[in-house]
């Protein structure tokens, strides 16, 4: 028997079961799911799964796929389609398909919307349950690991969102201490009150932008003053200039944070000078 899985509308078979590349489940982690077991053919929980989903998706501003009756039929169909009578059903909702860009679509679309099923060996967990579980103990890097380019990106894409919806560009991330880490999707910089240029040290809270490498480089070519270490907001506010780094922006000055002007409340020299320096420094290929 074929396994089928539901994907935006369709039965198909399951080894045939795409959803397009940029969907931002995909790209950003921009979704949500349950894992409800399925018990002698009755669905397990039913009711605090689904009421989970809805709750989920209210949090991410994620519109429902299908009404809650739809979606019940579709789990069954799944159910039935596969001859599940022990296992598991997954859903998944994700924001949708759009071109990609941290902040949600512009214009509304439709949210993905994939149901599979599993059967499996009730058996198989009896077994283990009577010989028990080993566990082991490690940090919790829930996710804590930013300096590595991964595509876990929902915390971005809220921050991004956020700023959107509040008259920003960009949102910069505060850690537990009150210290800039960096940008949604960009390296944060200040230029001092005393006039060193400032950007966080790399370590796990921040991504080693590479438009941040290169105007190291830059910086150290016209004998300037770096510091790569932590700074505060308030600091962020006293200073000369700020601005942020990134593939999509390059030295993009920042005039305002959190409302107050920056400096003069023009773009900076510094962060204008680089800006125009920026591409005859960094490595070209074609
Ligand atoms: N983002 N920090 C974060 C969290 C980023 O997502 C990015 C880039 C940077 C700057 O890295 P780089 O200089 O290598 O682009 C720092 C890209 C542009 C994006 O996600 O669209």
């Amino acid at each position: 028997m074929s396994r089928i899985a539901y994907v935006n509308g369709s039965y198909v078979l399951h080894r045939d079961a795409m959803v397009h590349i940029e969907d931002r489940g995909y790209q950003f982690a921009d979704g949500v799911y349950e894992v409800c077991e399925v018990f002698r053919g009755a669905l397990i929980d039913e009711k605090r799964h689904f009421e989970r989903l809805a709750f989920s998706l209210a949090e991410l501003q994620i519109a429902a796929p299908l009404r809650a009756g739809a979606l019940a039929v579709v789990v069954r169909e799944v159910m039935a389609r596969n001859r599940i009578k022990n296992g598991f059903i997954y859903v998944q909702v994700t924001r949708g398909v759009a071109p990609r860009d941290h902040v949600f679509p512009q214009k509304p679309v439709r949210p993905s919307l994939v149901v599979t099923a599993r059967q499996v060996d009730p058996d198989k967990s009896e077994i283990s349950a009577r010989m028990g579980i080993n566990v082991i103990a490690i940090p919790d890097l829930r996710w804590k690991r930013v300096d590595i380019k991964s595509i876990a990106l929902l915390p971005n894409v809220l921050a991004r969102q956020h700023a959107r919806e509040h008259g920003a560009y960009e949102a910069w991330l505060i850690d537990s201490e009150g210290m800039v880490t960096e940008g949604a999707a960009s390296n944060a910089w200040i230029v001092s009150e005393a006039g060193s240029i400032v950007t966080r040290q790399i370590d796990h809270s921040i991504l080693r932008g590479i438009t941040r490498t290169t105007l190291i480089e830059i910086i150290a070519a016209y004998g300037l003053k770096l510091e790569e270490r932590k700074f505060s907001l308030e600091e962020a506010f006293a200073a000369r200039e700020a601005f942020i780094t990134g593939a999509t922006t390059l030295i993009m000055p920042v005039v305002r944070i959190d409302g107050q002007l920056i400096g003069t409340g023009a773009p900076g020299p510094v962060a204008t000078k680089f800006r125009a320096i920026f591409h005859d420094t960094a490595a070209r290929s074609s």
